[in-house]
């Protein structure tokens, strides 16, 4: 579901009001939707909208980290600093509208992603985000922090960023998750031992890759779902991907930055992947 507000300022701070009906629809997992809110690239900055400014075969996007500012897939200095500055805006913009996150919310990767989805030759199933699937990383562990995104679509010609979206995480749980095993004894340790995961994978990762992939390949539960909404080029977007069933259907030119929140820290808890899940198999999770 995709809910509208009209901010038009990277630096505008709602009213109250309007911070508490943001905060209920994100967390229910609607996609909010700022039409009139652009990243302005800087006029030298427009040559940057190529796929060709990916330097290193095989990658579909540059990935920025603010905090040490290592940049990966390009290593021009001047894409670091526009990744930087909506970097910044994101952060800015996320702490005026969510004051109830500030000191709790960390700061992931940001992305720029140049390359057309729709023509891109096809990869394998669980890596194919033109199926619907909720985020879930499968070398990064993130036990149960929920993984929230700002998406601004910088096409210059008009183009939009086509999304599908499914009904909600509730009902992509309970049709998926019992479909899922339990976990081998001893797989995860030995995961975490050889490096296939950054860090030991909690059940709730465990859970959230399996949902991943489970939904991604059930032919049924992706054509149930086959409306486009169209993000407008010159829109930004926020949403929780861990929670909001979400599909790229097709588009290009986006930049994209990551931020992780404990659940404790949301205004309602209960309602994060990791607390939905617990309670759906009544067990700890992480
Ligand atoms: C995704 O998170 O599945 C991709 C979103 C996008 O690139 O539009
Ligand atoms: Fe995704």
């Amino acid at each position: 579901m995709i809910t509208e507000f009209g901010l038009s300022q990277w630096t505008e701070t709602p009213d109250s009001s309007a911070q508490s009906s943001m905060i209920d629809a994100l967390e229910n997992g609607h996609v909010l939707l700022f039409k009139s809110l652009p990243f302005q690239l800087e006029p030298h900055e427009k040559k940057f909208l190529t796929p060709e400014i990916i330097n290193t075969p095989k990658r579909k996007n540059i990935s920025y980290n603010l905090n040490n500012k290592d940049m990966k897939g390009c290593e021009n200095p001047a894409v670091a600093q526009m990744m930087d500055r909506f970097s910044n805006s994101a952060s800015q913009l996320i702490n005026n509208l969510f004051p109830h996150y500030k000191n709790h919310i960390k700061t992931g990767r940001t992305s720029y992603r140049p390359v057309e989805i729709a023509t891109r030759a096809p990869l394998s199933g669980s890596k194919d985000d033109r199926l619907l699937h909720v985020d879930a990383f499968p070398a990064t562990p993130v036990a149960g922090k929920r993984i929230l995104r700002v998406f601004s679509n910088i096409h210059p010609n008009h183009g939009t960023r086509d999304w599908r979206l499914g009904k909600s995480f509730a009902e992509a749980m309970e049709k998926f998750i019992p479909q899922i095993s339990k976990p081998l004894p001893g797989i995860r340790t030995l995961k975490k031992l050889f490096k296939i995961t950054r860090g030991y994978q909690t059940l709730y990762d465990y859970y959230m890759l399996n949902l991943h992939n489970t939904m991604k390949a059930d032919e049924n539960y992706q054509r149930k779902y086959p409306d486009i909404y169209a993000l407008p080029s010159q829109s930004t977007w926020i949403v929780f991907t861990d929670a909001a069933p979400h599909a790229a259907m097709g588009g290009q030119f986006l930049l994209e930055q990551t931020f992780y929140l404990p659940p404790e820290n949301m205004a309602f808890p209960e309602r994060s992947p990791l607390k939905r899940l617990e309670k759906f198999l009544n067990t700890p999770l992480v």
